[in-house]
């Protein structure tokens, strides 16, 4: 089924990206780790799903976790333990004493006491885990851990050099921690070992209609081409916009009741996105981004904004570690027309 309303979980379902998945294949084979980059609904945590379930076929066990909005390295570590499958309990066999050590309880939230030292139970974890066994954690959304981040790129440090069994795939964008362990200091422990970088682009015209059309065609849709390039012309070429089209096609809603819901839900979506890169920046940011949609050049957006010309830079540097804008020519643009119709209704 190449529409779902979850991300891809196996091969079958992921459409295209079969370089990257065999390039992250080949990295981890060698001991290296990967970060997965891309604006959301590109489908990061679908590759890294379906990477992670290539991986077992090599005898890896997988762990998922999410880390969207998690703020500091203690919550990081509650939701890795809550992540934690109950299968667990039997597939490692000291884990359970391990837990019990630290007083968790796995199955449902888990809360840290304040006297453990969360970095340590962390640390104390993943090596428990890999003792025995190769073992893939996806840590997915990695920039959203804003508090310890130092704290936690020397436990991942330690981690590196204390097994070969523990491979990590991180996700998300290049901003925060995922910038730092992307590019190390060269005197950073991590200098010559960051993660291999994949970087999930939106597809070009001719994939994204031959991924409509063969969703499609999977569930027994008729369709017209001229259905397809309207449905491309207005929601681009992410592939989560698209299966959002897709997905309402496939049980049986008909072309424009489909493409208006989707294009709905999109942009409501893209709009929750934009105004989290915009909370602690004013007005003049919105601006920027505003003119972003229509494509502005640096020197219209520095008169307009009124900001210093390191301020401007910042900023259009982080849009564009987001993959939300690209540079062409000197004129800056938001690259998918979902984000660029949200970017025109922030007020
Ligand atoms: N290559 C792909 N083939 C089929 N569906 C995809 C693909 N990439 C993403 N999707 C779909 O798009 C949606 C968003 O994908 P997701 O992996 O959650 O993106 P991200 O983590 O980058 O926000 C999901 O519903 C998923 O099923
Ligand atoms: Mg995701």
């Amino acid at each position: 089924m190449l529409f779902t309303q979850r991300p891809c979980e196996t091969r079958e379902e992921l459409f295209d990206r079969d370089e990257e998945i065999e390039l992250a294949l080949r990295a981890v084979r060698r001991g290296a780790w990967i970060a997965i980059l891309g604006i959301r609904m590109s489908g990061k945590t679908s590759l890294a799903k379906v990477v992670a379930n290539e991986l077992r076929r090599e005898g890896f066990e997988s762990l998922y976790v999410n880390l969207v909005g998690v703020g500091g390295i203690r919550a990081c570590a509650e939701r890795v333990l809550s992540s934690l499958p109950r299968s667990f309990l039997n597939r490692f066999e000291s884990l359970k004493a391990f837990l019990e050590f630290f007083n968790i309880r796995v199955g449902g939230e888990v809360r840290l006491s304040r006297s453990i030292s969360s970095a340590r139970v962390l640390e104390q974890l993943f090596l428990e885990l890999s003792r025995k066994k190769k073992l893939v954690v996806i840590l997915d959304e990695v920039q959203d851990i804003r508090g310890g981040v130092r704290q936690f790129l020397e436990l991942l440090y330690r981690l590196r050099t204390a097994t070969k069994n523990l491979v990590f795939i991180f996700t998300g964008s290049a901003i925060g921690l995922m910038k730092t362990l992307l590019n190390p200091a060269p005197t950073s422990p991590l200098y010559g070992r960051s993660p291999i970088k994949i970087e999930l682009k939106a597809w070009d015209e001719e994939t994204a209609l031959e991924f409509l059309r063969e969703g499609l065609s999977e569930c027994g849709i008729a369709h017209s081409d001229k259905e397809l390039r309207e449905v491309v012309s207005k929601l681009g070429t992410l592939p989560g916009w698209l299966s959002f089209y897709g997905l309402r096609r496939c049980i049986g809603l008909p072309h424009e009741k489909s493409l208006e819901e989707a294009e709905t839900e999109a942009v409501k979506i893209a709009e929750d996105e934009i105004h989290n890169i915009l909370e602690s920046r004013g007005e003049w940011a919105k601006k920027a981004l505003r003119m972003m949609a229509y494509g502005a050049r640096w020197s219209e957006i520095l008169a307009e904004t009124g900001v210093s010309t390191r301020t401007l830079r910042d900023f259009l540097q982080t849009l564009r570690n987001l993959y939300l804008i690209a540079e062409d020519g000197g004129v800056y643009r938001i690259s998918d027309p979902v984000y660029r119709r949200a970017a025109l209704k922030i007020r």
